[in-house]
């Protein structure tokens, strides 16, 4: 069993993860929501909502605390067995009491002492709540206490969350979740954000997580206190958000109002039972409105929670089909201020770290919104650099000429090798160079009439004033600038620029690289030099993979290229024998690094000893100390290499 506290990434879609934490009673598997629980009033019990999905739940130390006949039950048998439940209880510290009230009449120490007497799983430091309206000064006290508070925690093996706050100001969201990652919590929860949630500031929320999420360590869980909502979850969730909490599924089941993935209904204005609704072969309508105050309050906090645990699995899938992107696009128009969150969440150039070169969902072009997603502006700020980094005409080849009749490639494949140009196609707005056509998202993507549309002759003329710019319908009455170069060869050097960021390329594939095609596409299958097979081209996202003697040659090619890990010695003897490279054995590594791309294994003294692909980008390599951080493909040790 792996350590308490420990965060392990089981998938992941950008910054969103699938992720699995080791608490004493149990793994808790992220995303997920943990609903409240007041020990005072059990409406739904916890053997009910486990059926409902519920992994793990929440409830008030203080409350318990501040009751004597709770305290004594609790301390003499455990939360757990207070509450009826088995799995992971986590338990908050009366903040948000000592908020509305003024204070409590306990210390931080006291609270924690007593969470831990009572074995909670996950123990929250008593911390200073801030509302949006708060002065700079003020949120800025209740950052540091907050931090300072962190220092009254034992290393005792016991996992605790350390709150950051910072209220609307990025500057100290940002000190916030720098110093609580510092320090020894192990869960970080975003607080001072039900007012945000309560008057549908999701703008200002959008910018708490990610200004918190960014300056975190990428190994602890980040939960959002009070955000349980299923309207809410799959944007927080793309912004990197793991766990949530939920008080709303039972407050609103006592205002008689039903949760739907959208919106928040009266019961007296539904006119119709969900069909997916647990309630809906129990209920009609009628009968739900007439239950008895107590019976109604129970059953519609039973629909509530399934509606919040079928969400969460729906964004699951999402992650493992890397399409949440979509999903939240569609998802935000329920409301127009959380499109204004998500537009405010797309503007955030620095998400683009943590986003593979490709995805297994294809890429819908729907609209000018998707030209923010970070792939479309890796490929766009890609395309432009190659073109503007080559003087030569550019050619602008129409759709009719990119059919996928052989004759018309070949056509077009004669034509490029006996010239000079840069031959492109419209990709929904971008320029796309002939060599980068089979590579994700193009082949890989559906695109809107609109996306095609757009006028490239006028914008290439505008980007690139005094370049001859030309269109190609046919090859007729199209004077193309002589030249010579073999097309394959071109085509695999600019894939490796793309995934490598480098100009070395002709290095790592010279003029003498032998490449052959599958028999049944006409594709690039793979590329040798001499007797060494060096890279082969996977059919699925047209991204190159590289075996041992390639990653020679990366190594030898470009010293400078960033995507290195270094590992300590325990560790390099099975990583030359092929063996994963662990998080923990990783003594330094490049931030530049792209997860799902491929990464040389290097030993302490530099030198090469595997290649593998990453699992997590540059930027969380430093934060993990468990799981496998490359997947090694090839270790230099092993025979035939
Ligand atoms: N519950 C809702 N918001 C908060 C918060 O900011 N801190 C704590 N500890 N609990 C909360």
């Amino acid at each position: 069993m792996a350590e308490n506290g420990t965060f392990e990434i089981v998938d992941r879609d950008g910054l969103a993860r699938i992720a699995r934490f080791q608490t004493p009673h149990g793994i808790i598997e992220t995303p997920g929501v943990m609903p409240v629980i007041n020990p005072n009033i059990i409406v739904l019990s916890p053997g009910e909502m486990s059926k409902l999905g519920m992994q793990a739940l929440i409830t008030n130390s203080y409350i318990i605390k501040r009751t004597p006949e709770l305290a004594e039950k609790a301390l003499k048998q455990g939360v757990h067995s207070l509450v009826g439940f088995d799995g992971p209880i986590m338990t908050d510290s009366g903040t948000f009491q000592s908020f509305v009230y003024g204070g409590i009449e306990y210390t931080n120490k006291d609270m924690l002492d007593f969470q831990k007497s009572i074995g909670s799983d996950i123990c929250t430091i008593l911390d200073i709540f801030s509302t949006p309206d708060d002065s700079f000064t003020k949120a800025q006290y209740a950052v540091e206490e907050t931090y300072r508070r962190t220092h009254e925690i034992k290393d005792d093996g016991t996992i605790y969350a350390g709150t950051i706050q910072g209220s609307i100001y990025p500057s100290l969201r940002k000190r916030s979740a720098r110093i609580m990652s510092s320090s020894a919590v192990r869960y970080l929860p975003i607080g001072g954000v039900v007012p945000m949630l309560e008057s549908y500031s999701y703008a200002n929320l959008i910018s708490a997580i990610h200004s918190a999420k960014m300056n975190a360590d990428f190994s602890k869980p980040i939960h959002l206190f009070g955000g349980g909502h299923p309207m809410f979850l799959a944007l927080s969730v793309l912004a990197g958000v793991d766990m949530f909490d939920s008080a709303s599924y039972i407050k609103y089941a006592r205002d008689d109002r039903i949760l739907l993935q959208d919106r928040t209904v009266d019961l007296s204005d539904l006119e119709r039972m969900p069909a997916w609704s647990p309630l809906a072969d129990r209920y009609t309508i009628n009968e739900l409105r007439d239950l008895e105050k107590e019976e109604k309050t129970k059953a519609l906090a039973t629909h509530n929670l399934f509606a919040i645990f079928s969400e969460i699995s729906e964004i699951k899938q999402r992650i493992a089909e890397q399409s949440l992107r979509r999903y939240v696009k569609g998802k935000v128009r329920s409301h127009p201020y959380l499109k204004d969150a998500y537009l405010k969440f797309l503007g955030y150039k620095d998400v683009m770290h943590f986003e593979s070169y490709s995805r297994k969902a294809s890429f819908y072009y729907t609209d000018v919104e998707d030209r923010k997603d970070p792939i479309y502006s890796r490929l766009r700020n890609f395309c432009l650099a190659e073109i503007a980094g080559r003087d030569e005409d550019i050619v602008i080849v129409d759709d009719v000429l990119v059919s996928p009749v052989l004759s018309l490639e070949s056509d077009l494949v004669h034509a490029y090798e006996n010239s000079s140009a840069i031959f492109v196609k419209n990709w929904n707005g971008i320029p796309v160079p002939m060599e980068m056509w089979d590579t994700y998202p193009i082949q890989q993507s559906i695109s809107s009439f609109s996306g095609r549309r757009s006028n490239m002759l006028s914008t290439l003329s505008k980007i690139f004033p005094g370049r001859s710019v030309q269109k190609m319908r046919d090859r007729l009455g199209v004077r193309l600038p002589e030249g010579k170069r073999r097309f394959d060869l071109e085509k695999i050097r600019m894939i490796a620029r793309y995934q490598f960021s480098t100009d070395g390329s002709s290095m790592i594939f010279p003029d003498e690289s032998a490449i052959r095609t599958s028999k049944k596409t006409d594709r690039i299958r793979t590329v040798s030099y001499g007797e060494d097979l060096i890279a082969t081209l996977r059919a699925s996202d047209g991204l190159l993979t590289f075996t041992s003697a390639g990653a020679k040659l990366l190594d030898l090619a470009l010293p400078g290229l960033k995507c290195r890990v270094m590992v300590s010695d325990e560790s390099r003897e099975f990583n030359l024998q092929g063996k994963n490279v662990f998080f923990k054995f990783i003594v330094r590594s490049d931030k530049e690094i792209i997860p799902g791309n491929d990464t040389l294994v290097v030993d302490q003294s530099g030198k090469l000893i595997a290649i593998g692909k990453a699992t997590v980008s540059g930027k969380e390599m430093r934060y993990f100390k468990r799981g496998v951080a490359i997947d090694v493909r090839s270790g230099l040790g092993q025979s035939g290499n």
